[in-house]
């Protein structure tokens, strides 16, 4: 081989590599010196950016921004809780600017405590806008959302699962810094820190242990990715040793997938706790089981900031031919109910996911189609919250929920 003739190549990725390593660690040391979390609490007005995003994002944020005033009447009333509508998340502010999001925007979304935020479009190869980066990525970076905390729920076959997918690193980290060295080499980089991989760890051993439940399982594949991985199951080794009292266990993530629709096996499982890229596939398979990924929200954690959204893309064809009124805002409706209660909104947040129980499996009164046979988002809206004004609201939800 001709070695002079990759020379060039070798030493310009040499020198970014160099440069990420610095970072990185760089980021370590931060992660290390991070504060407590936040205390709501203690905060006066808790403020609440809504950023509509792309597609149908708008129509369903707006339903689920009426359902949250709704329980929230109160605290606006006294000032407790402010929403405050956050323009310019869209995609073509997003490349007006050729920023994931633009500077003026993060500014705004950092005056917030936390987001509300509907799905944004994010580009790849062959779409007509440039390949800017996503927002979700860019925002749970800025942001330092280390936490990705994806429920799925599906009684009757016995299913409860909490993912808490690491949301900062993995092949997310430098997923738009890899090197492409010429025509024929290209590499990403994938990372795994020790601090980063122990505050997901101990998050989600914190929440079985606060939420009663039972176990938890790491998901890694640590056979045969040994360096990143490997780290991650030893430190899920060691935390685990501070919370006796909840067993755990390991899997690797193409049997786990499989175990996923396994119905001998998958009732098992309850708090899953893994790194970014297997929980990104593995949360989008078991939104399926549970009905699509249309039926799952998101919450994107971190200890000064915190965004809710919905896990679904922004499904640009309804609003092309005009169905955005008839898009389903249930996913929406959902991240809400874990704004609430990441707000410290416990009893309101309980009542929402009981009237969501109710309006989308057992009752079912209202059901969209995503077309005009079907009813509008608003009518869902419209329905949950007339759920939630039922006095009988809790003992009507454990009737069907005993079934
Ligand atoms: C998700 C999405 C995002 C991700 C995309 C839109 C970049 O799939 O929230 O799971 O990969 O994290
Ligand atoms: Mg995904």
């Amino acid at each position: 081989m001709d070695r002079e003739k990759y020379k060039d190549y070798v030493e310009k990725a040499k020198e970014h590599f160099e440069k990420l390593l610095w970072e990185q660690l760089e980021r370590v040391e931060k992660i290390q010196k991070e504060g407590d979390w936040i205390d709501y609490s203690k905060v006066h007005p808790i403020i609440i950016g809504v950023a509509g995003g792309d597609g149908i994002g708008p129509y369903i944020t707006e339903q689920a921004q009426r359902v949250l005033e709704f329980l929230l009447k109160d605290e606006i009333e006294n000032g407790k809780v402010e929403f405050r509508k956050i323009e310019g998340l869209t995609i073509e502010n997003r490349v007006k600017h050729m920023q994931a999001v633009p500077d003026e925007v993060l500014e705004e979304i950092k005056k917030c405590h936390v987001l509300l935020k509907g799905p944004t479009t994010t580009p790849k190869k062959g779409d007509p806008w440039p390949n800017i980066e996503s927002a979700n990525v860019a925002i749970r970076r800025a942001l330092d959302l280390f936490a990705n905390v994806r429920p799925v729920r599906v009684p009757e076959l016995g299913i409860d699962w909490v993912f808490f997918r690491e949301n900062t690193e993995g092949a997310y980290m430098l997923g738009s810094r890899g090197i492409k060295i010429n025509d024929e080499l290209a590499l990403d980089f994938k990372i795994i820190t020790a601090p980063g991989a122990e505050r997901i760890i101990r998050l989600a051993f914190e929440y079985a242990r606060k939420s009663g439940r039972k176990k938890v399982t790491v998901v890694t594949k640590a056979n045969v990715v040994k360096k990143t991985d490997g780290l991650f199951l030893d430190i899920a080794e060691r935390v685990a040793k501070d919370y006796p009292e909840i067993e755990w266990d390991d899997w690797f993530i193409d049997i786990m997938s499989a175990k996923l629709i396994d119905p001998a096996r998958r009732s098992q499982f309850d708090v899953i706790v893994l790194p970014n890229l297997y929980g990104d596939i593995l949360t989008d398979e078991a939104a399926q089981i549970q009905g699509g990924v249309g039926t799952a929200g998101s919450a994107n954690i971190g200890k000064r900031y915190a965004m809710f959204e919905a896990i679904h893309g922004t499904a640009l064809r309804m609003v092309k031919e005009g169905r955005e009124k008839y898009a389903n805002p249930i996913s929406m409706i959902k991240a809400g109910a874990m704004m609430l209660e990441h707000l410290g909104f416990a009893d309101k947040a309980r009542k929402l996911n009981m009237a969501i129980d109710i309006c989308n499996i057992y009752e079912r009164k209202v059901v969209l189609t995503g077309r005009s046979d079907g009813a509008t988002g608003e009518e869902l809206a419209n329905y949950v919250m007339r759920t939630l004004k039922d006095p009988n609201l809790e003992e009507k939800w454990k009737k069907y929920a005993s079934h």
